[in-house]
């Protein structure tokens, strides 16, 4: 159970699919459960680019729906940033005071000759033990080979503080860019067997997971729950995904280019990946199909044009000023009566709308990038 606090802290943008917008090809399903599976990615043949296809698994026992890429679970699909949040298992190894054994299970994420990699920004590898060494072995995209490791050691109850990670009890290290390939051991001398404070568990656990999902409590070495005993719990881990190696010129180029919707944009990414679709500003949708990308309403926020009239236009919006009113409300300049002395940096003064018809003054404004 205390793993599952792990999962409280994830802070989840969800991505929800613009209402009304076509996110995949005709024909195709684009839900596996409440998950929403936008095109490149599909679930049946012919509704996926190659490399994105899922399984979508639904256990009618309990209900439930699972989003599986190989035996990968996945959570969530974010198209705007090219990248997929993914339900990992922990590692763990624990020392058995009565038989003297060591039991342990170690988990390896294999990524190579997919369009994945494990994102370096947003996530770490994390190791937490009270007499605990663990390795990660690891492979970016050019196949260099990495090992880093984490030690943490604890002496006392009092040492550990919730939400401090310095390598007492817990350790974190960042890891590489570009990797698609990790895989999590721990050094057998450091088992726990030596632990003298009782009620210090005897186990250790790593894995590779998510930055804003973890937070360290102290019972998460002090108290008797072993994870070995629950091993359906998952932490998240986010992946990078693109298209294909090739740079946006060269893939512009070809009849294959993905970026098909009009107000679209090609993003290359340079930890090694290639280049993926978005949307130009302004813009939502999904580039990856035709038409896709549709315009965004900026005027459905009422606060975007605050104190003055806001008209939405293909990929932005004019705020403009009430009739009788100047002023340069897109530039931080406020509404102000025709006949009153115009002060910069004055507040609001406009107005009511009621007889609006025309408009004397406005100006284009375009979201900034
Ligand atoms: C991922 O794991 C969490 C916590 O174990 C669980 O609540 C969630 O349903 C899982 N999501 C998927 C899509 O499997
Ligand atoms: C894609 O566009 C959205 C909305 O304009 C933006 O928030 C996001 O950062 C863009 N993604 C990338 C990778 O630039
Ligand atoms: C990773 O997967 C690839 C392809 O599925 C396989 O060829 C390779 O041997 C795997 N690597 C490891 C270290 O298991
Ligand atoms: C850490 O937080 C938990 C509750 O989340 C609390 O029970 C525990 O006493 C705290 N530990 C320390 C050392 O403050
Ligand atoms: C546990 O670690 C100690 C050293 O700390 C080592 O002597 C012992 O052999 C290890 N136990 C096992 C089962 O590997
Ligand atoms: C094993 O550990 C438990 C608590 O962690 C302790 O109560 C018990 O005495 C230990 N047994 C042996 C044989 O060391
Ligand atoms: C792109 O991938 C192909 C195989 O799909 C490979 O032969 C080629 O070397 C890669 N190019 C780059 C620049 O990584
Ligand atoms: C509305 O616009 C304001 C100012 O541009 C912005 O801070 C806010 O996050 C927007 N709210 C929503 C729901 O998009």
């Amino acid at each position: 159970m205390f793993w599952l606090m792990f999962l409280l802290h994830v802070v989840l943008v969800q991505y929800t699919a613009p209402e009304g917008l076509a996110m995949g090809k005709p024909g195709c399903r684009t839900k596996c459960g409440t998950m929403d599976v936008p095109f490149p990615f599909g679930i049946d043949p012919g509704c996926f680019q190659e490399g994105f296809d899922l399984t979508c698994q639904h256990n009618a026992a309990d209900g439930t729906y699972k989003l599986l890429s190989g035996d990968v679970e996945v959570r969530e699909i974010l198209l705007p940033t090219s990248q997929v949040r993914i339900n990992s298992s922990i590692s763990w190894q624990c020392y058995d005071n009565i038989t003297r054994n060591i039991r342990s299970s170690s988990r390896a994420l294999n990524f190579t000759s997919t369009r994945f990699t494990i994102s370096h920004i947003h996530n770490m590898f994390v190791s937490i033990g009270c007499d605990t060494l663990t390795y990660n072995t690891m492979m970016d995209y050019n196949n260099y080979k990495y090992r880093t490791g984490c030690v943490s050691v604890c002496y006392s109850r009092e040492s550990l503080q919730n939400g401090t990670c310095s390598g007492i009890g817990c350790c974190i290290t960042p890891i590489p860019q570009g990797l698609n390939f990790c895989s999590i051991s721990f050094d057998r001398n450091f088992n726990s067997s030596t632990v003298s404070v009782s009620d210090f568990r005897r186990c250790s656990y790593a894995a590779l997971m998510e930055t804003n999902s973890f937070f360290f409590k102290t019972y998460y070495v002090t108290n008797s729950y072993d994870y070995s005993y629950n091993s359906n719990v998952r932490v998240p881990i986010l992946l990078d995904w693109s298209i294909s190696n090739e740079t946006c010129e060269v893939a512009r180029r070809k009849e294959n280019y993905a970026c098909v919707s009009s107000n679209s944009v090609c993003i290359y990414q340079t930890t090694g990946l290639g280049y993926s679709c978005n949307c130009s500003d302004g813009y939502h949708g999904n580039p990856y199909l035709e038409d896709g990308c549709q315009d965004v309403n900026e005027c459905a926020n009422s606060s975007v044009c605050s104190g003055s009239i806001c008209v939405n236009k293909p990929g932005g919006y004019q705020c403009l000023c009430p009739p009788g009113n100047l002023g340069d409300p897109s530039h931080g300049v406020a509404c102000y009566p025709r006949d009153h002395k115009m002060h910069i940096g004055r507040t609001m003064f406009f107005l009511p709308f009621t007889h609006i018809y025309t408009y004397v003054i406005f100006c284009t404004s375009k979201r900034e990038e």
